[in-house]
C-alpha cells in the first residue's frame, strides 16, 4: 500500500485538520516555494519529466495544456479544479478532498502563478457538502499563510447541483457563468477560450495533488514509483462485489488481479462465488473478463491491449451472480437520464440503446446497435455521447461473459 496523496490513515496526521503546521508537514509550503523559486518554464519542464496525464480520466498530457495557456497573450486567465466526480463508481476525489485538501489546493496556486492566472476555481459536486467544509477550512489556512488574497491569487468556490455533466470541462464553465451545463463545440479549446472565454486551464483534483507532490519533493522521487510510461501512482475506487470496497492508492504497473485479490487492497468478491467481470473505468468503461483481468496491469499501454483504460480510476467487480443485462440497463439509464439533449446522436442513440435492453431485443438487433455506437461515437459533441456506448460493446463483445454465441 502507498499513500503519497494523503497519509497513512494509521498516522496521526491522516486525520489532523487543515493546518500551518500541516502544511509544513506535509511538504506543501516547500512545494509552493520551490515552484516560485523555479520559475514557470522549469515547474512545466518538471511535469512534462514525470509525463504527468490528468486523472480526471482522459490522461491528457499536464504539461501541455500549462505550456498553452501561459503562452496565450490575454492578460486575465483562470485555473479550476474539477472536483464534480458525478460518474458512478468514482469516488476517489472524494476521499482526496477530505483526507488532504491541502495538497490539491496547494497544486491550484502553483499552476495559477505558473500560467499566470489571478484567479482560481473549485468546482464541487453539489452533494459534497462535508467535502467543501474542508476546502473552505483548507482556503482559510491558505489565507492566513498569505498565499492568496488582496493582490494575490483568489479561490472561489463553485457547488455544482446534481448533472453529471457539468463535470465535462466546458459545461462546467457553462455552470460558472450561471448558463445551463452544455458543452461547448471544442475547438476553440479552455486552454484558448475556456471560463469566461478567456484561457483556461482546467485540472482533475488528484492531477492537482501530483503536483503539489511533485514540487515537494523533485522528479527523481516521483518517478520511484510507477512505469516508465506513467510514472507515479493512482487512487482506484473499488466497488460492487469486492470485500474491502474503497480507495486505494497503487503505482501504475501493479497487477490488475493483485489489486483485486490480494487482502490489502480488494481483497476478492468477497461472496465466495467467483469473479464474472470487470468493469475498468466506470460507467463509460470497459467491461472485461476475469482472464484478461489476471493478465493486466494498471497502466494504460498495457490496459490498451484489452481495450481498456483506467480511466477515473473506478474499478467495479462483478461474481457469477450478476446479472449483465440487468446491470447494462442500470448504465443505460444512467446515460439516457444525463444527457444534456443538446446533439442528436447522443439525445437520441442513449434514449435507442435503453429501449433495445429494455425489451431485451439486443441481440436480434446487434448489426444496428453497431451502427448506432458507431454514430454516437463519431458525431455526439462531448465525451458523455462519444463514450455511453462503451461498457455495452465491450460486453458483447465478449461472448464468454453471456450464454450468447458470438460477439458483435
Ligand atoms: C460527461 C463528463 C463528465 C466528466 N466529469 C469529470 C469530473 O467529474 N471530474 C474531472 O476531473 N473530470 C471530468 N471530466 C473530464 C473533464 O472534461 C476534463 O477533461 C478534466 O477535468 C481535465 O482534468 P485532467 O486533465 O486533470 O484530468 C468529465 C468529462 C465528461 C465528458
Ligand atoms: S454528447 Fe450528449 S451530453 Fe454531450 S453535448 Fe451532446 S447531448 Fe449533451
Amino acid at each position: 500500500m502507498i499513500y503519497r496523496l494523503f497519509p497513512n490513515p494509521e498516522l496521526e496526521l491522516a486525520t489532523a485538520p487543515a493546518s500551518r503546521e500541516r502544511l509544513v508537514e506535509r511538504g506543501f509550503e516547500r512545494a509552493y516555494e520551490n515552484a516560485q523559486e523555479i520559475g514557470s518554464d522549469t515547474v512545466i519542464q518538471h511535469i512534462q519529466a514525470i509525463r504527468l496525464g490528468g486523472r480526471g480520466g482522459a490522461a491528457f498530457p499536464t504539461a501541455r495544456k500549462w505550456l498553452s495557456v501561459k503562452n496565450e497573450a490575454e492578460s486575465i486567465k483562470y485555473v479550476v479544479m474539477n472536483a464534480d466526480e458525478s460518474e458512478p463508481g468514482t469516488f476517489k476525489d472524494r476521499e482526496l478532498l477530505l483526507r488532504d485538501p491541502l495538497g490539491p489546493l496547494t497544486g491550484l496556486l502553483i499552476a495559477a502563478s505558473a500560467v499566470g492566472a489571478q484567479q482560481a476555481y473549485v468546482y464541487v459536486r453539489g452533494e459534497y457538502r462535508d467535502v467543501e467544509i474542508r476546502i473552505q477550512e483548507a482556503i482559510t489556512v491558505l489565507a492566513e499563510a498569505g498565499w492568496i488574497g488582496p493582490g494575490k491569487v483568489s479561490i472561489d468556490v463553485r457547488r455544482g447541483a446534481g448533472a453529471y455533466i457539468a463535470g465535462e470541462e466546458t459545461a462546467l464553465f457553462n455552470s460558472i457563468e450561471g448558463y445551463r451545463p452544455e458543452p461547448r463545440v471544442k475547438p476553440p479549446y479552455p486552454t484558448a477560450q475556456g471560463l469566461f472565454h478567456k484561457p483556461t486551464l482546467i485540472q482533475n483534483v488528484e492531477t492537482l495533488a501530483n503536483i503539489a507532490l511533485l514540487f515537494a519533493h523533485d522528479v527523481d522521487w516521483f518517478r520511484a514509483v510507477g512505469t516508465d510510461a506513467t510514472p507515479g501512482t493512482k487512487l482506484v475506487a473499488l466497488s460492487g462485489h469486492v470485500a474491502n470496497p474503497g480507495v486505494y492508492e497503487v503505482p501504475f504497473g501493479i497487477e490488475l488481479g493483485a489489486l483485486i485479490g490480494d487482502g490489502q487492497y480488494g481483497g476478492g468478491t468477497g461472496t465466495g462465488r467467483p469473479l464474472k467481470a470487470v468493469l475498468m473505468g466506470g460507467a463509460a468503461g470497459t467491461f472485461i473478463t476475469p482472464q484478461e483481468a489476471f493478465e493486466a496491469r494498471l497502466d494504460y499501454p498495457d490496459l490498451a491491449k484489452f481495450g481498456a483504460g483506467v480511466g477515473s480510476g473506478a474499478i467495479m467487480l462483478f461474481d457469477s451472480t450478476a446479472d449483465l443485462g440487468r446491470i447494462l440497463t442500470g448504465l443505460a439509464r444512467f446515460f439516457a437520464d444525463e444527457s444534456c439533449g443538446q446533439c442528436v446522436p447522443c439525445r437520441i442513440g442513449t434514449k435507442r440503446i435503453l429501449e433495445l435492453l429494455e425489451t431485451q431485443r439486443l441481440w436480434d438487433r446487434r448489426a444496428d446497435l453497431k451502427d448506432l455506437a458507431t454514430a454516437m461515437t463519431d458525431a455526439s459533441i462531448c465525451g458523455l455521447g462519444q463514450t455511453a456506448a462503451n461498457a455495452l460493446v465491450s460486453a458483447m463483445n465478449r461472448p464468454s461473459l453471456w450464454n450468447e454465441p458470438a460477439a458483435l
